[in-house]
This record gives structure tokens, sequence and C-alpha cells, in this order.
């Protein structure tokens, strides 16, 4: 049995991928697969409308949000966001809080577009905290703020997610999207590659409050226009229909499972289970601050560093998979998603009591 701890691509459910390996050369009883048929057939439209309503009945997601699958995965959206919104105000102007490595990129992207004003950062503690949430940035003139809920590669996250007043509130979920209950009315957009909790890589679940769309700057590409593709119902060209069906088929499971609160209560669960281990031990050291720990990325290193090696490669051995952490906090990093199972975070527990007690 292998457990895989990456960051993502992430496992996906294994159920969820038994079923699409059963459906996978006959959907529907149609005699043909999911990734052949098109997207504009009446067959994918319901698909499409499902995971709508599975979507917003997970979320309780508020009527006046439209939901979006747009190409290109989170990245992408970096830059969608800042061409969608930043005309939203004449002065161009954004709030970003730099709470880590892709909150960073976002602003760098955005700061081609209009003038990025960093609200807060935390980058002179390598990112072990979430940036204190500062609201003299924001003001009438500011056309959105910006944060990342959940710090992947760093493992931190905002617990409560901040009020930012009349300033539209754009979040990159990507991390923690469907893993813990959210008030979806805070947000002007909340957007998640679909790698994590979703779905294949390379897409985007964008969920858009209706009046901020239609604000595009001219010189935004079509394929980038939130506004065109919610008319189109996200097929302004043809649509990443598997990775779609795949997202259908995730939240059906995640319905099964009881829904968000309930997947909410698990994913705590399965993160204490390790930073308790982690807190009673002196050989592992945690990443973040106490008060600012993502259940979805565990992030931790070795008090004696030259053992890590040894600590993955062991690890891999008996079956606990990609636990290497990213170049930028170096270590290790557990990532514990919707589809990781409590037995999956007892697993590698056990292995770092006994790898401590055989090696500390
Ligand atoms: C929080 C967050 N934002 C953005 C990204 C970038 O995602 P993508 O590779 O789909 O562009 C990641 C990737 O892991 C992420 O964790």
């Amino acid at each position: 049995m292998v457990y895989n701890f990456g960051a993502g691509p992430a496992m996906l459910p294994v159920p969820v991928m038994k079923q699409i390996q059963e459906e996978f050369l006959d959907y529907n009883n149609m005699g043909v697969s999911i990734i052949e048929i098109s997207h504009r057939s009446p067959e994918f439209t319901e698909l499409l409308n499902e995971t709508d309503a599975l979507f917003k009945e997970l979320v309780k997601l508020p009527d006046n949000y439209q939901i979006l699958y747009v190409h290109g995965g989170a990245q992408m959206q970096f830059s969608a966001i800042a061409m969608n919104f930043i005309g939203l105000k004449p002065d161009k102007k954004a709030v970003y809080y730099d709470s880590g490595n892709f909150a960073n990129l976002a602003a760098k992207e955005a700061a081609k577009y209009g003038e990025v004003i960093i609200g807060n950062s935390s980058a002179d503690t390598n990112y072990n905290q979430i940036p204190q949430f500062k609201a003299d940035q924001l003001n009438e003139q500011c056309s959105y703020a910006y944060l990342t809920s959940n710090n992947t590669i760093f493992g931190t996250c905002w617990k409560e997610i901040p009020d930012t007043g009349s300033t539209p509130l754009v979040v990159d979920a990507t991390s923690d999207i469907l893993s813990r209950k959210m008030d979806y009315s805070k947000f002007g957009l909340l957007f998640a590659g679909a790698q994590k909790n979703l779905g294949p890589a390379g897409i985007a679940m964008v969920i858009i409050r209706e009046d901020l769309l239609g604000h595009q700057l001219e010189s935004t590409p079509k394929l980038l226009n939130y506004q065109l593709c919610q008319q189109k119902h996200s097929l302004t060209n043809t649509g990443n229909t598997f990775a779609i069906y795949t997202i259908n088929r995730v939240l059906r499971w995640l319905k099964g499972k009881g829904g968000v609160a309930e997947i909410e209560i698990r994913n705590r669960k399965k993160a204490r289970i390790l930073y308790e281990m982690i807190d009673d031990s002196s050989f592992y050291k945690p990443h973040s601050i106490n008060e600012h720990r993502s259940d979805m990325n565990v992030v931790f290193n070795l008090s004696e560093e030259n053992l890590l090696q040894q600590f993955l490669s062991e690890a891999k051995e008996n079956g606990l998979y990609a636990l290497k952490g990213h170049r930028n906090v170096g270590g290790a990093r557990a990532s514990i998603y919707n589809a990781m199972p409590l037995e999956g975070v007892q697993s590698l527990a056990d292995f770092m009591k006994d790898f401590e007690r055989k090696n500390g």
C-alpha cells in the first residue's frame, strides 16, 4: 500500500479513480469514452450542469455567484484576475497580502497591469506565519484585495478570512478549496487550480460574484475573459472535458462523505495527529507557528537536517511517497488533502515515531 503525500498533483480518492477506470471506455452507456464526446453534446451539458449544482450545494453558494472552469491552472488566473479586475476602479490599484511564494508570484503578475500595493508580508520570517491583516491600504480607489487562503509550500493558512469591507476580496484557495467551511459571500472571487482537492492539473475553478463581471481590460485574451467564459458556460473553446468530468466525480464522492462540514472534521483530526506528534518530539520541528498551521500541508524539518535524506528514502521504502519539502523551505512536507485517508496519516505518524526511536 502506497500513500501519496505529494503537494500537487496530489492523490485523488481511490474510489473515484476506480470509478473513472470503470467508466472510461463507456460513458453513460453511450459506448464511447467521456474524452471522445463533444463538449456541446447533451450528455456533456448535463454533466456540466450537475457539476455546477454539486459545487453550489457543497459550499452553499449564494445565488449571485457564477462558476467558471478556466484553462491553465492556478497561475493562469494570476494574470486573468488582474486583467479582469484591475480596471474595477480608475486608479487600477490592488492590495496583495504576501503570505508566500504563490501570493508573491500573483502580485508580480498583477503589477504588469496596474499598481500593486503589498498590504503586508511575512517574507522576513520565511513565511512561517500569515502576515497580520491590515486594512489601512484598502479604500474606495482600490480595485480589489488579494490573499492566498492556504500556503502550500509553507504550511500556513488564514484561519479567519478577513473582512475587506466594500473592496472585493480575491482568494487563491488552490490548496484548501472544499477542505473547510467558508462563507462564499465574503469573496469577490475565489479560485483554485484543480490538482489538489478537485481533479487533474491544468484547469481552475473560478467562483465569481456576478456584479464583478465585465470589467476586463481591452487587451484581455479571449480565453481569459471571465465575462465571455460565463456567457459561454466555460466553453469559449473546447473545454477540458476530462478534467470537468473528474471534478464531477470528486464532488459526488465528497457529497457522499457528508460534504464539507464532515470532511473538515476529518481533516482537522488528520492534521492534529501529525502536529501533536511533532510537538511532542524534539526530533521534528514544525515550520509554521502554531496559530497559523495548515490542515492541508504539514511542513516540518528534522532537528538533525543531515538525516533528512535517510528519512525520505526510508519513508518511501515504507510506502510513504513524496514527502520531500519544497526547495524554498527544505525539510519535509506531508500534504494531506481531502483524499488522504486517516490510515495514511496514521502510517506516517507511526513511521516518524519509529524513525525517531532509531535515530533520535
Ligand atoms: C496556493 C497555490 N496557488 C497557485 C499554485 C499554482 O498552481 P498551477 O501550477 O496550477 O499554476 C499552487 C500550486 O501548487 C498553489 O499551491
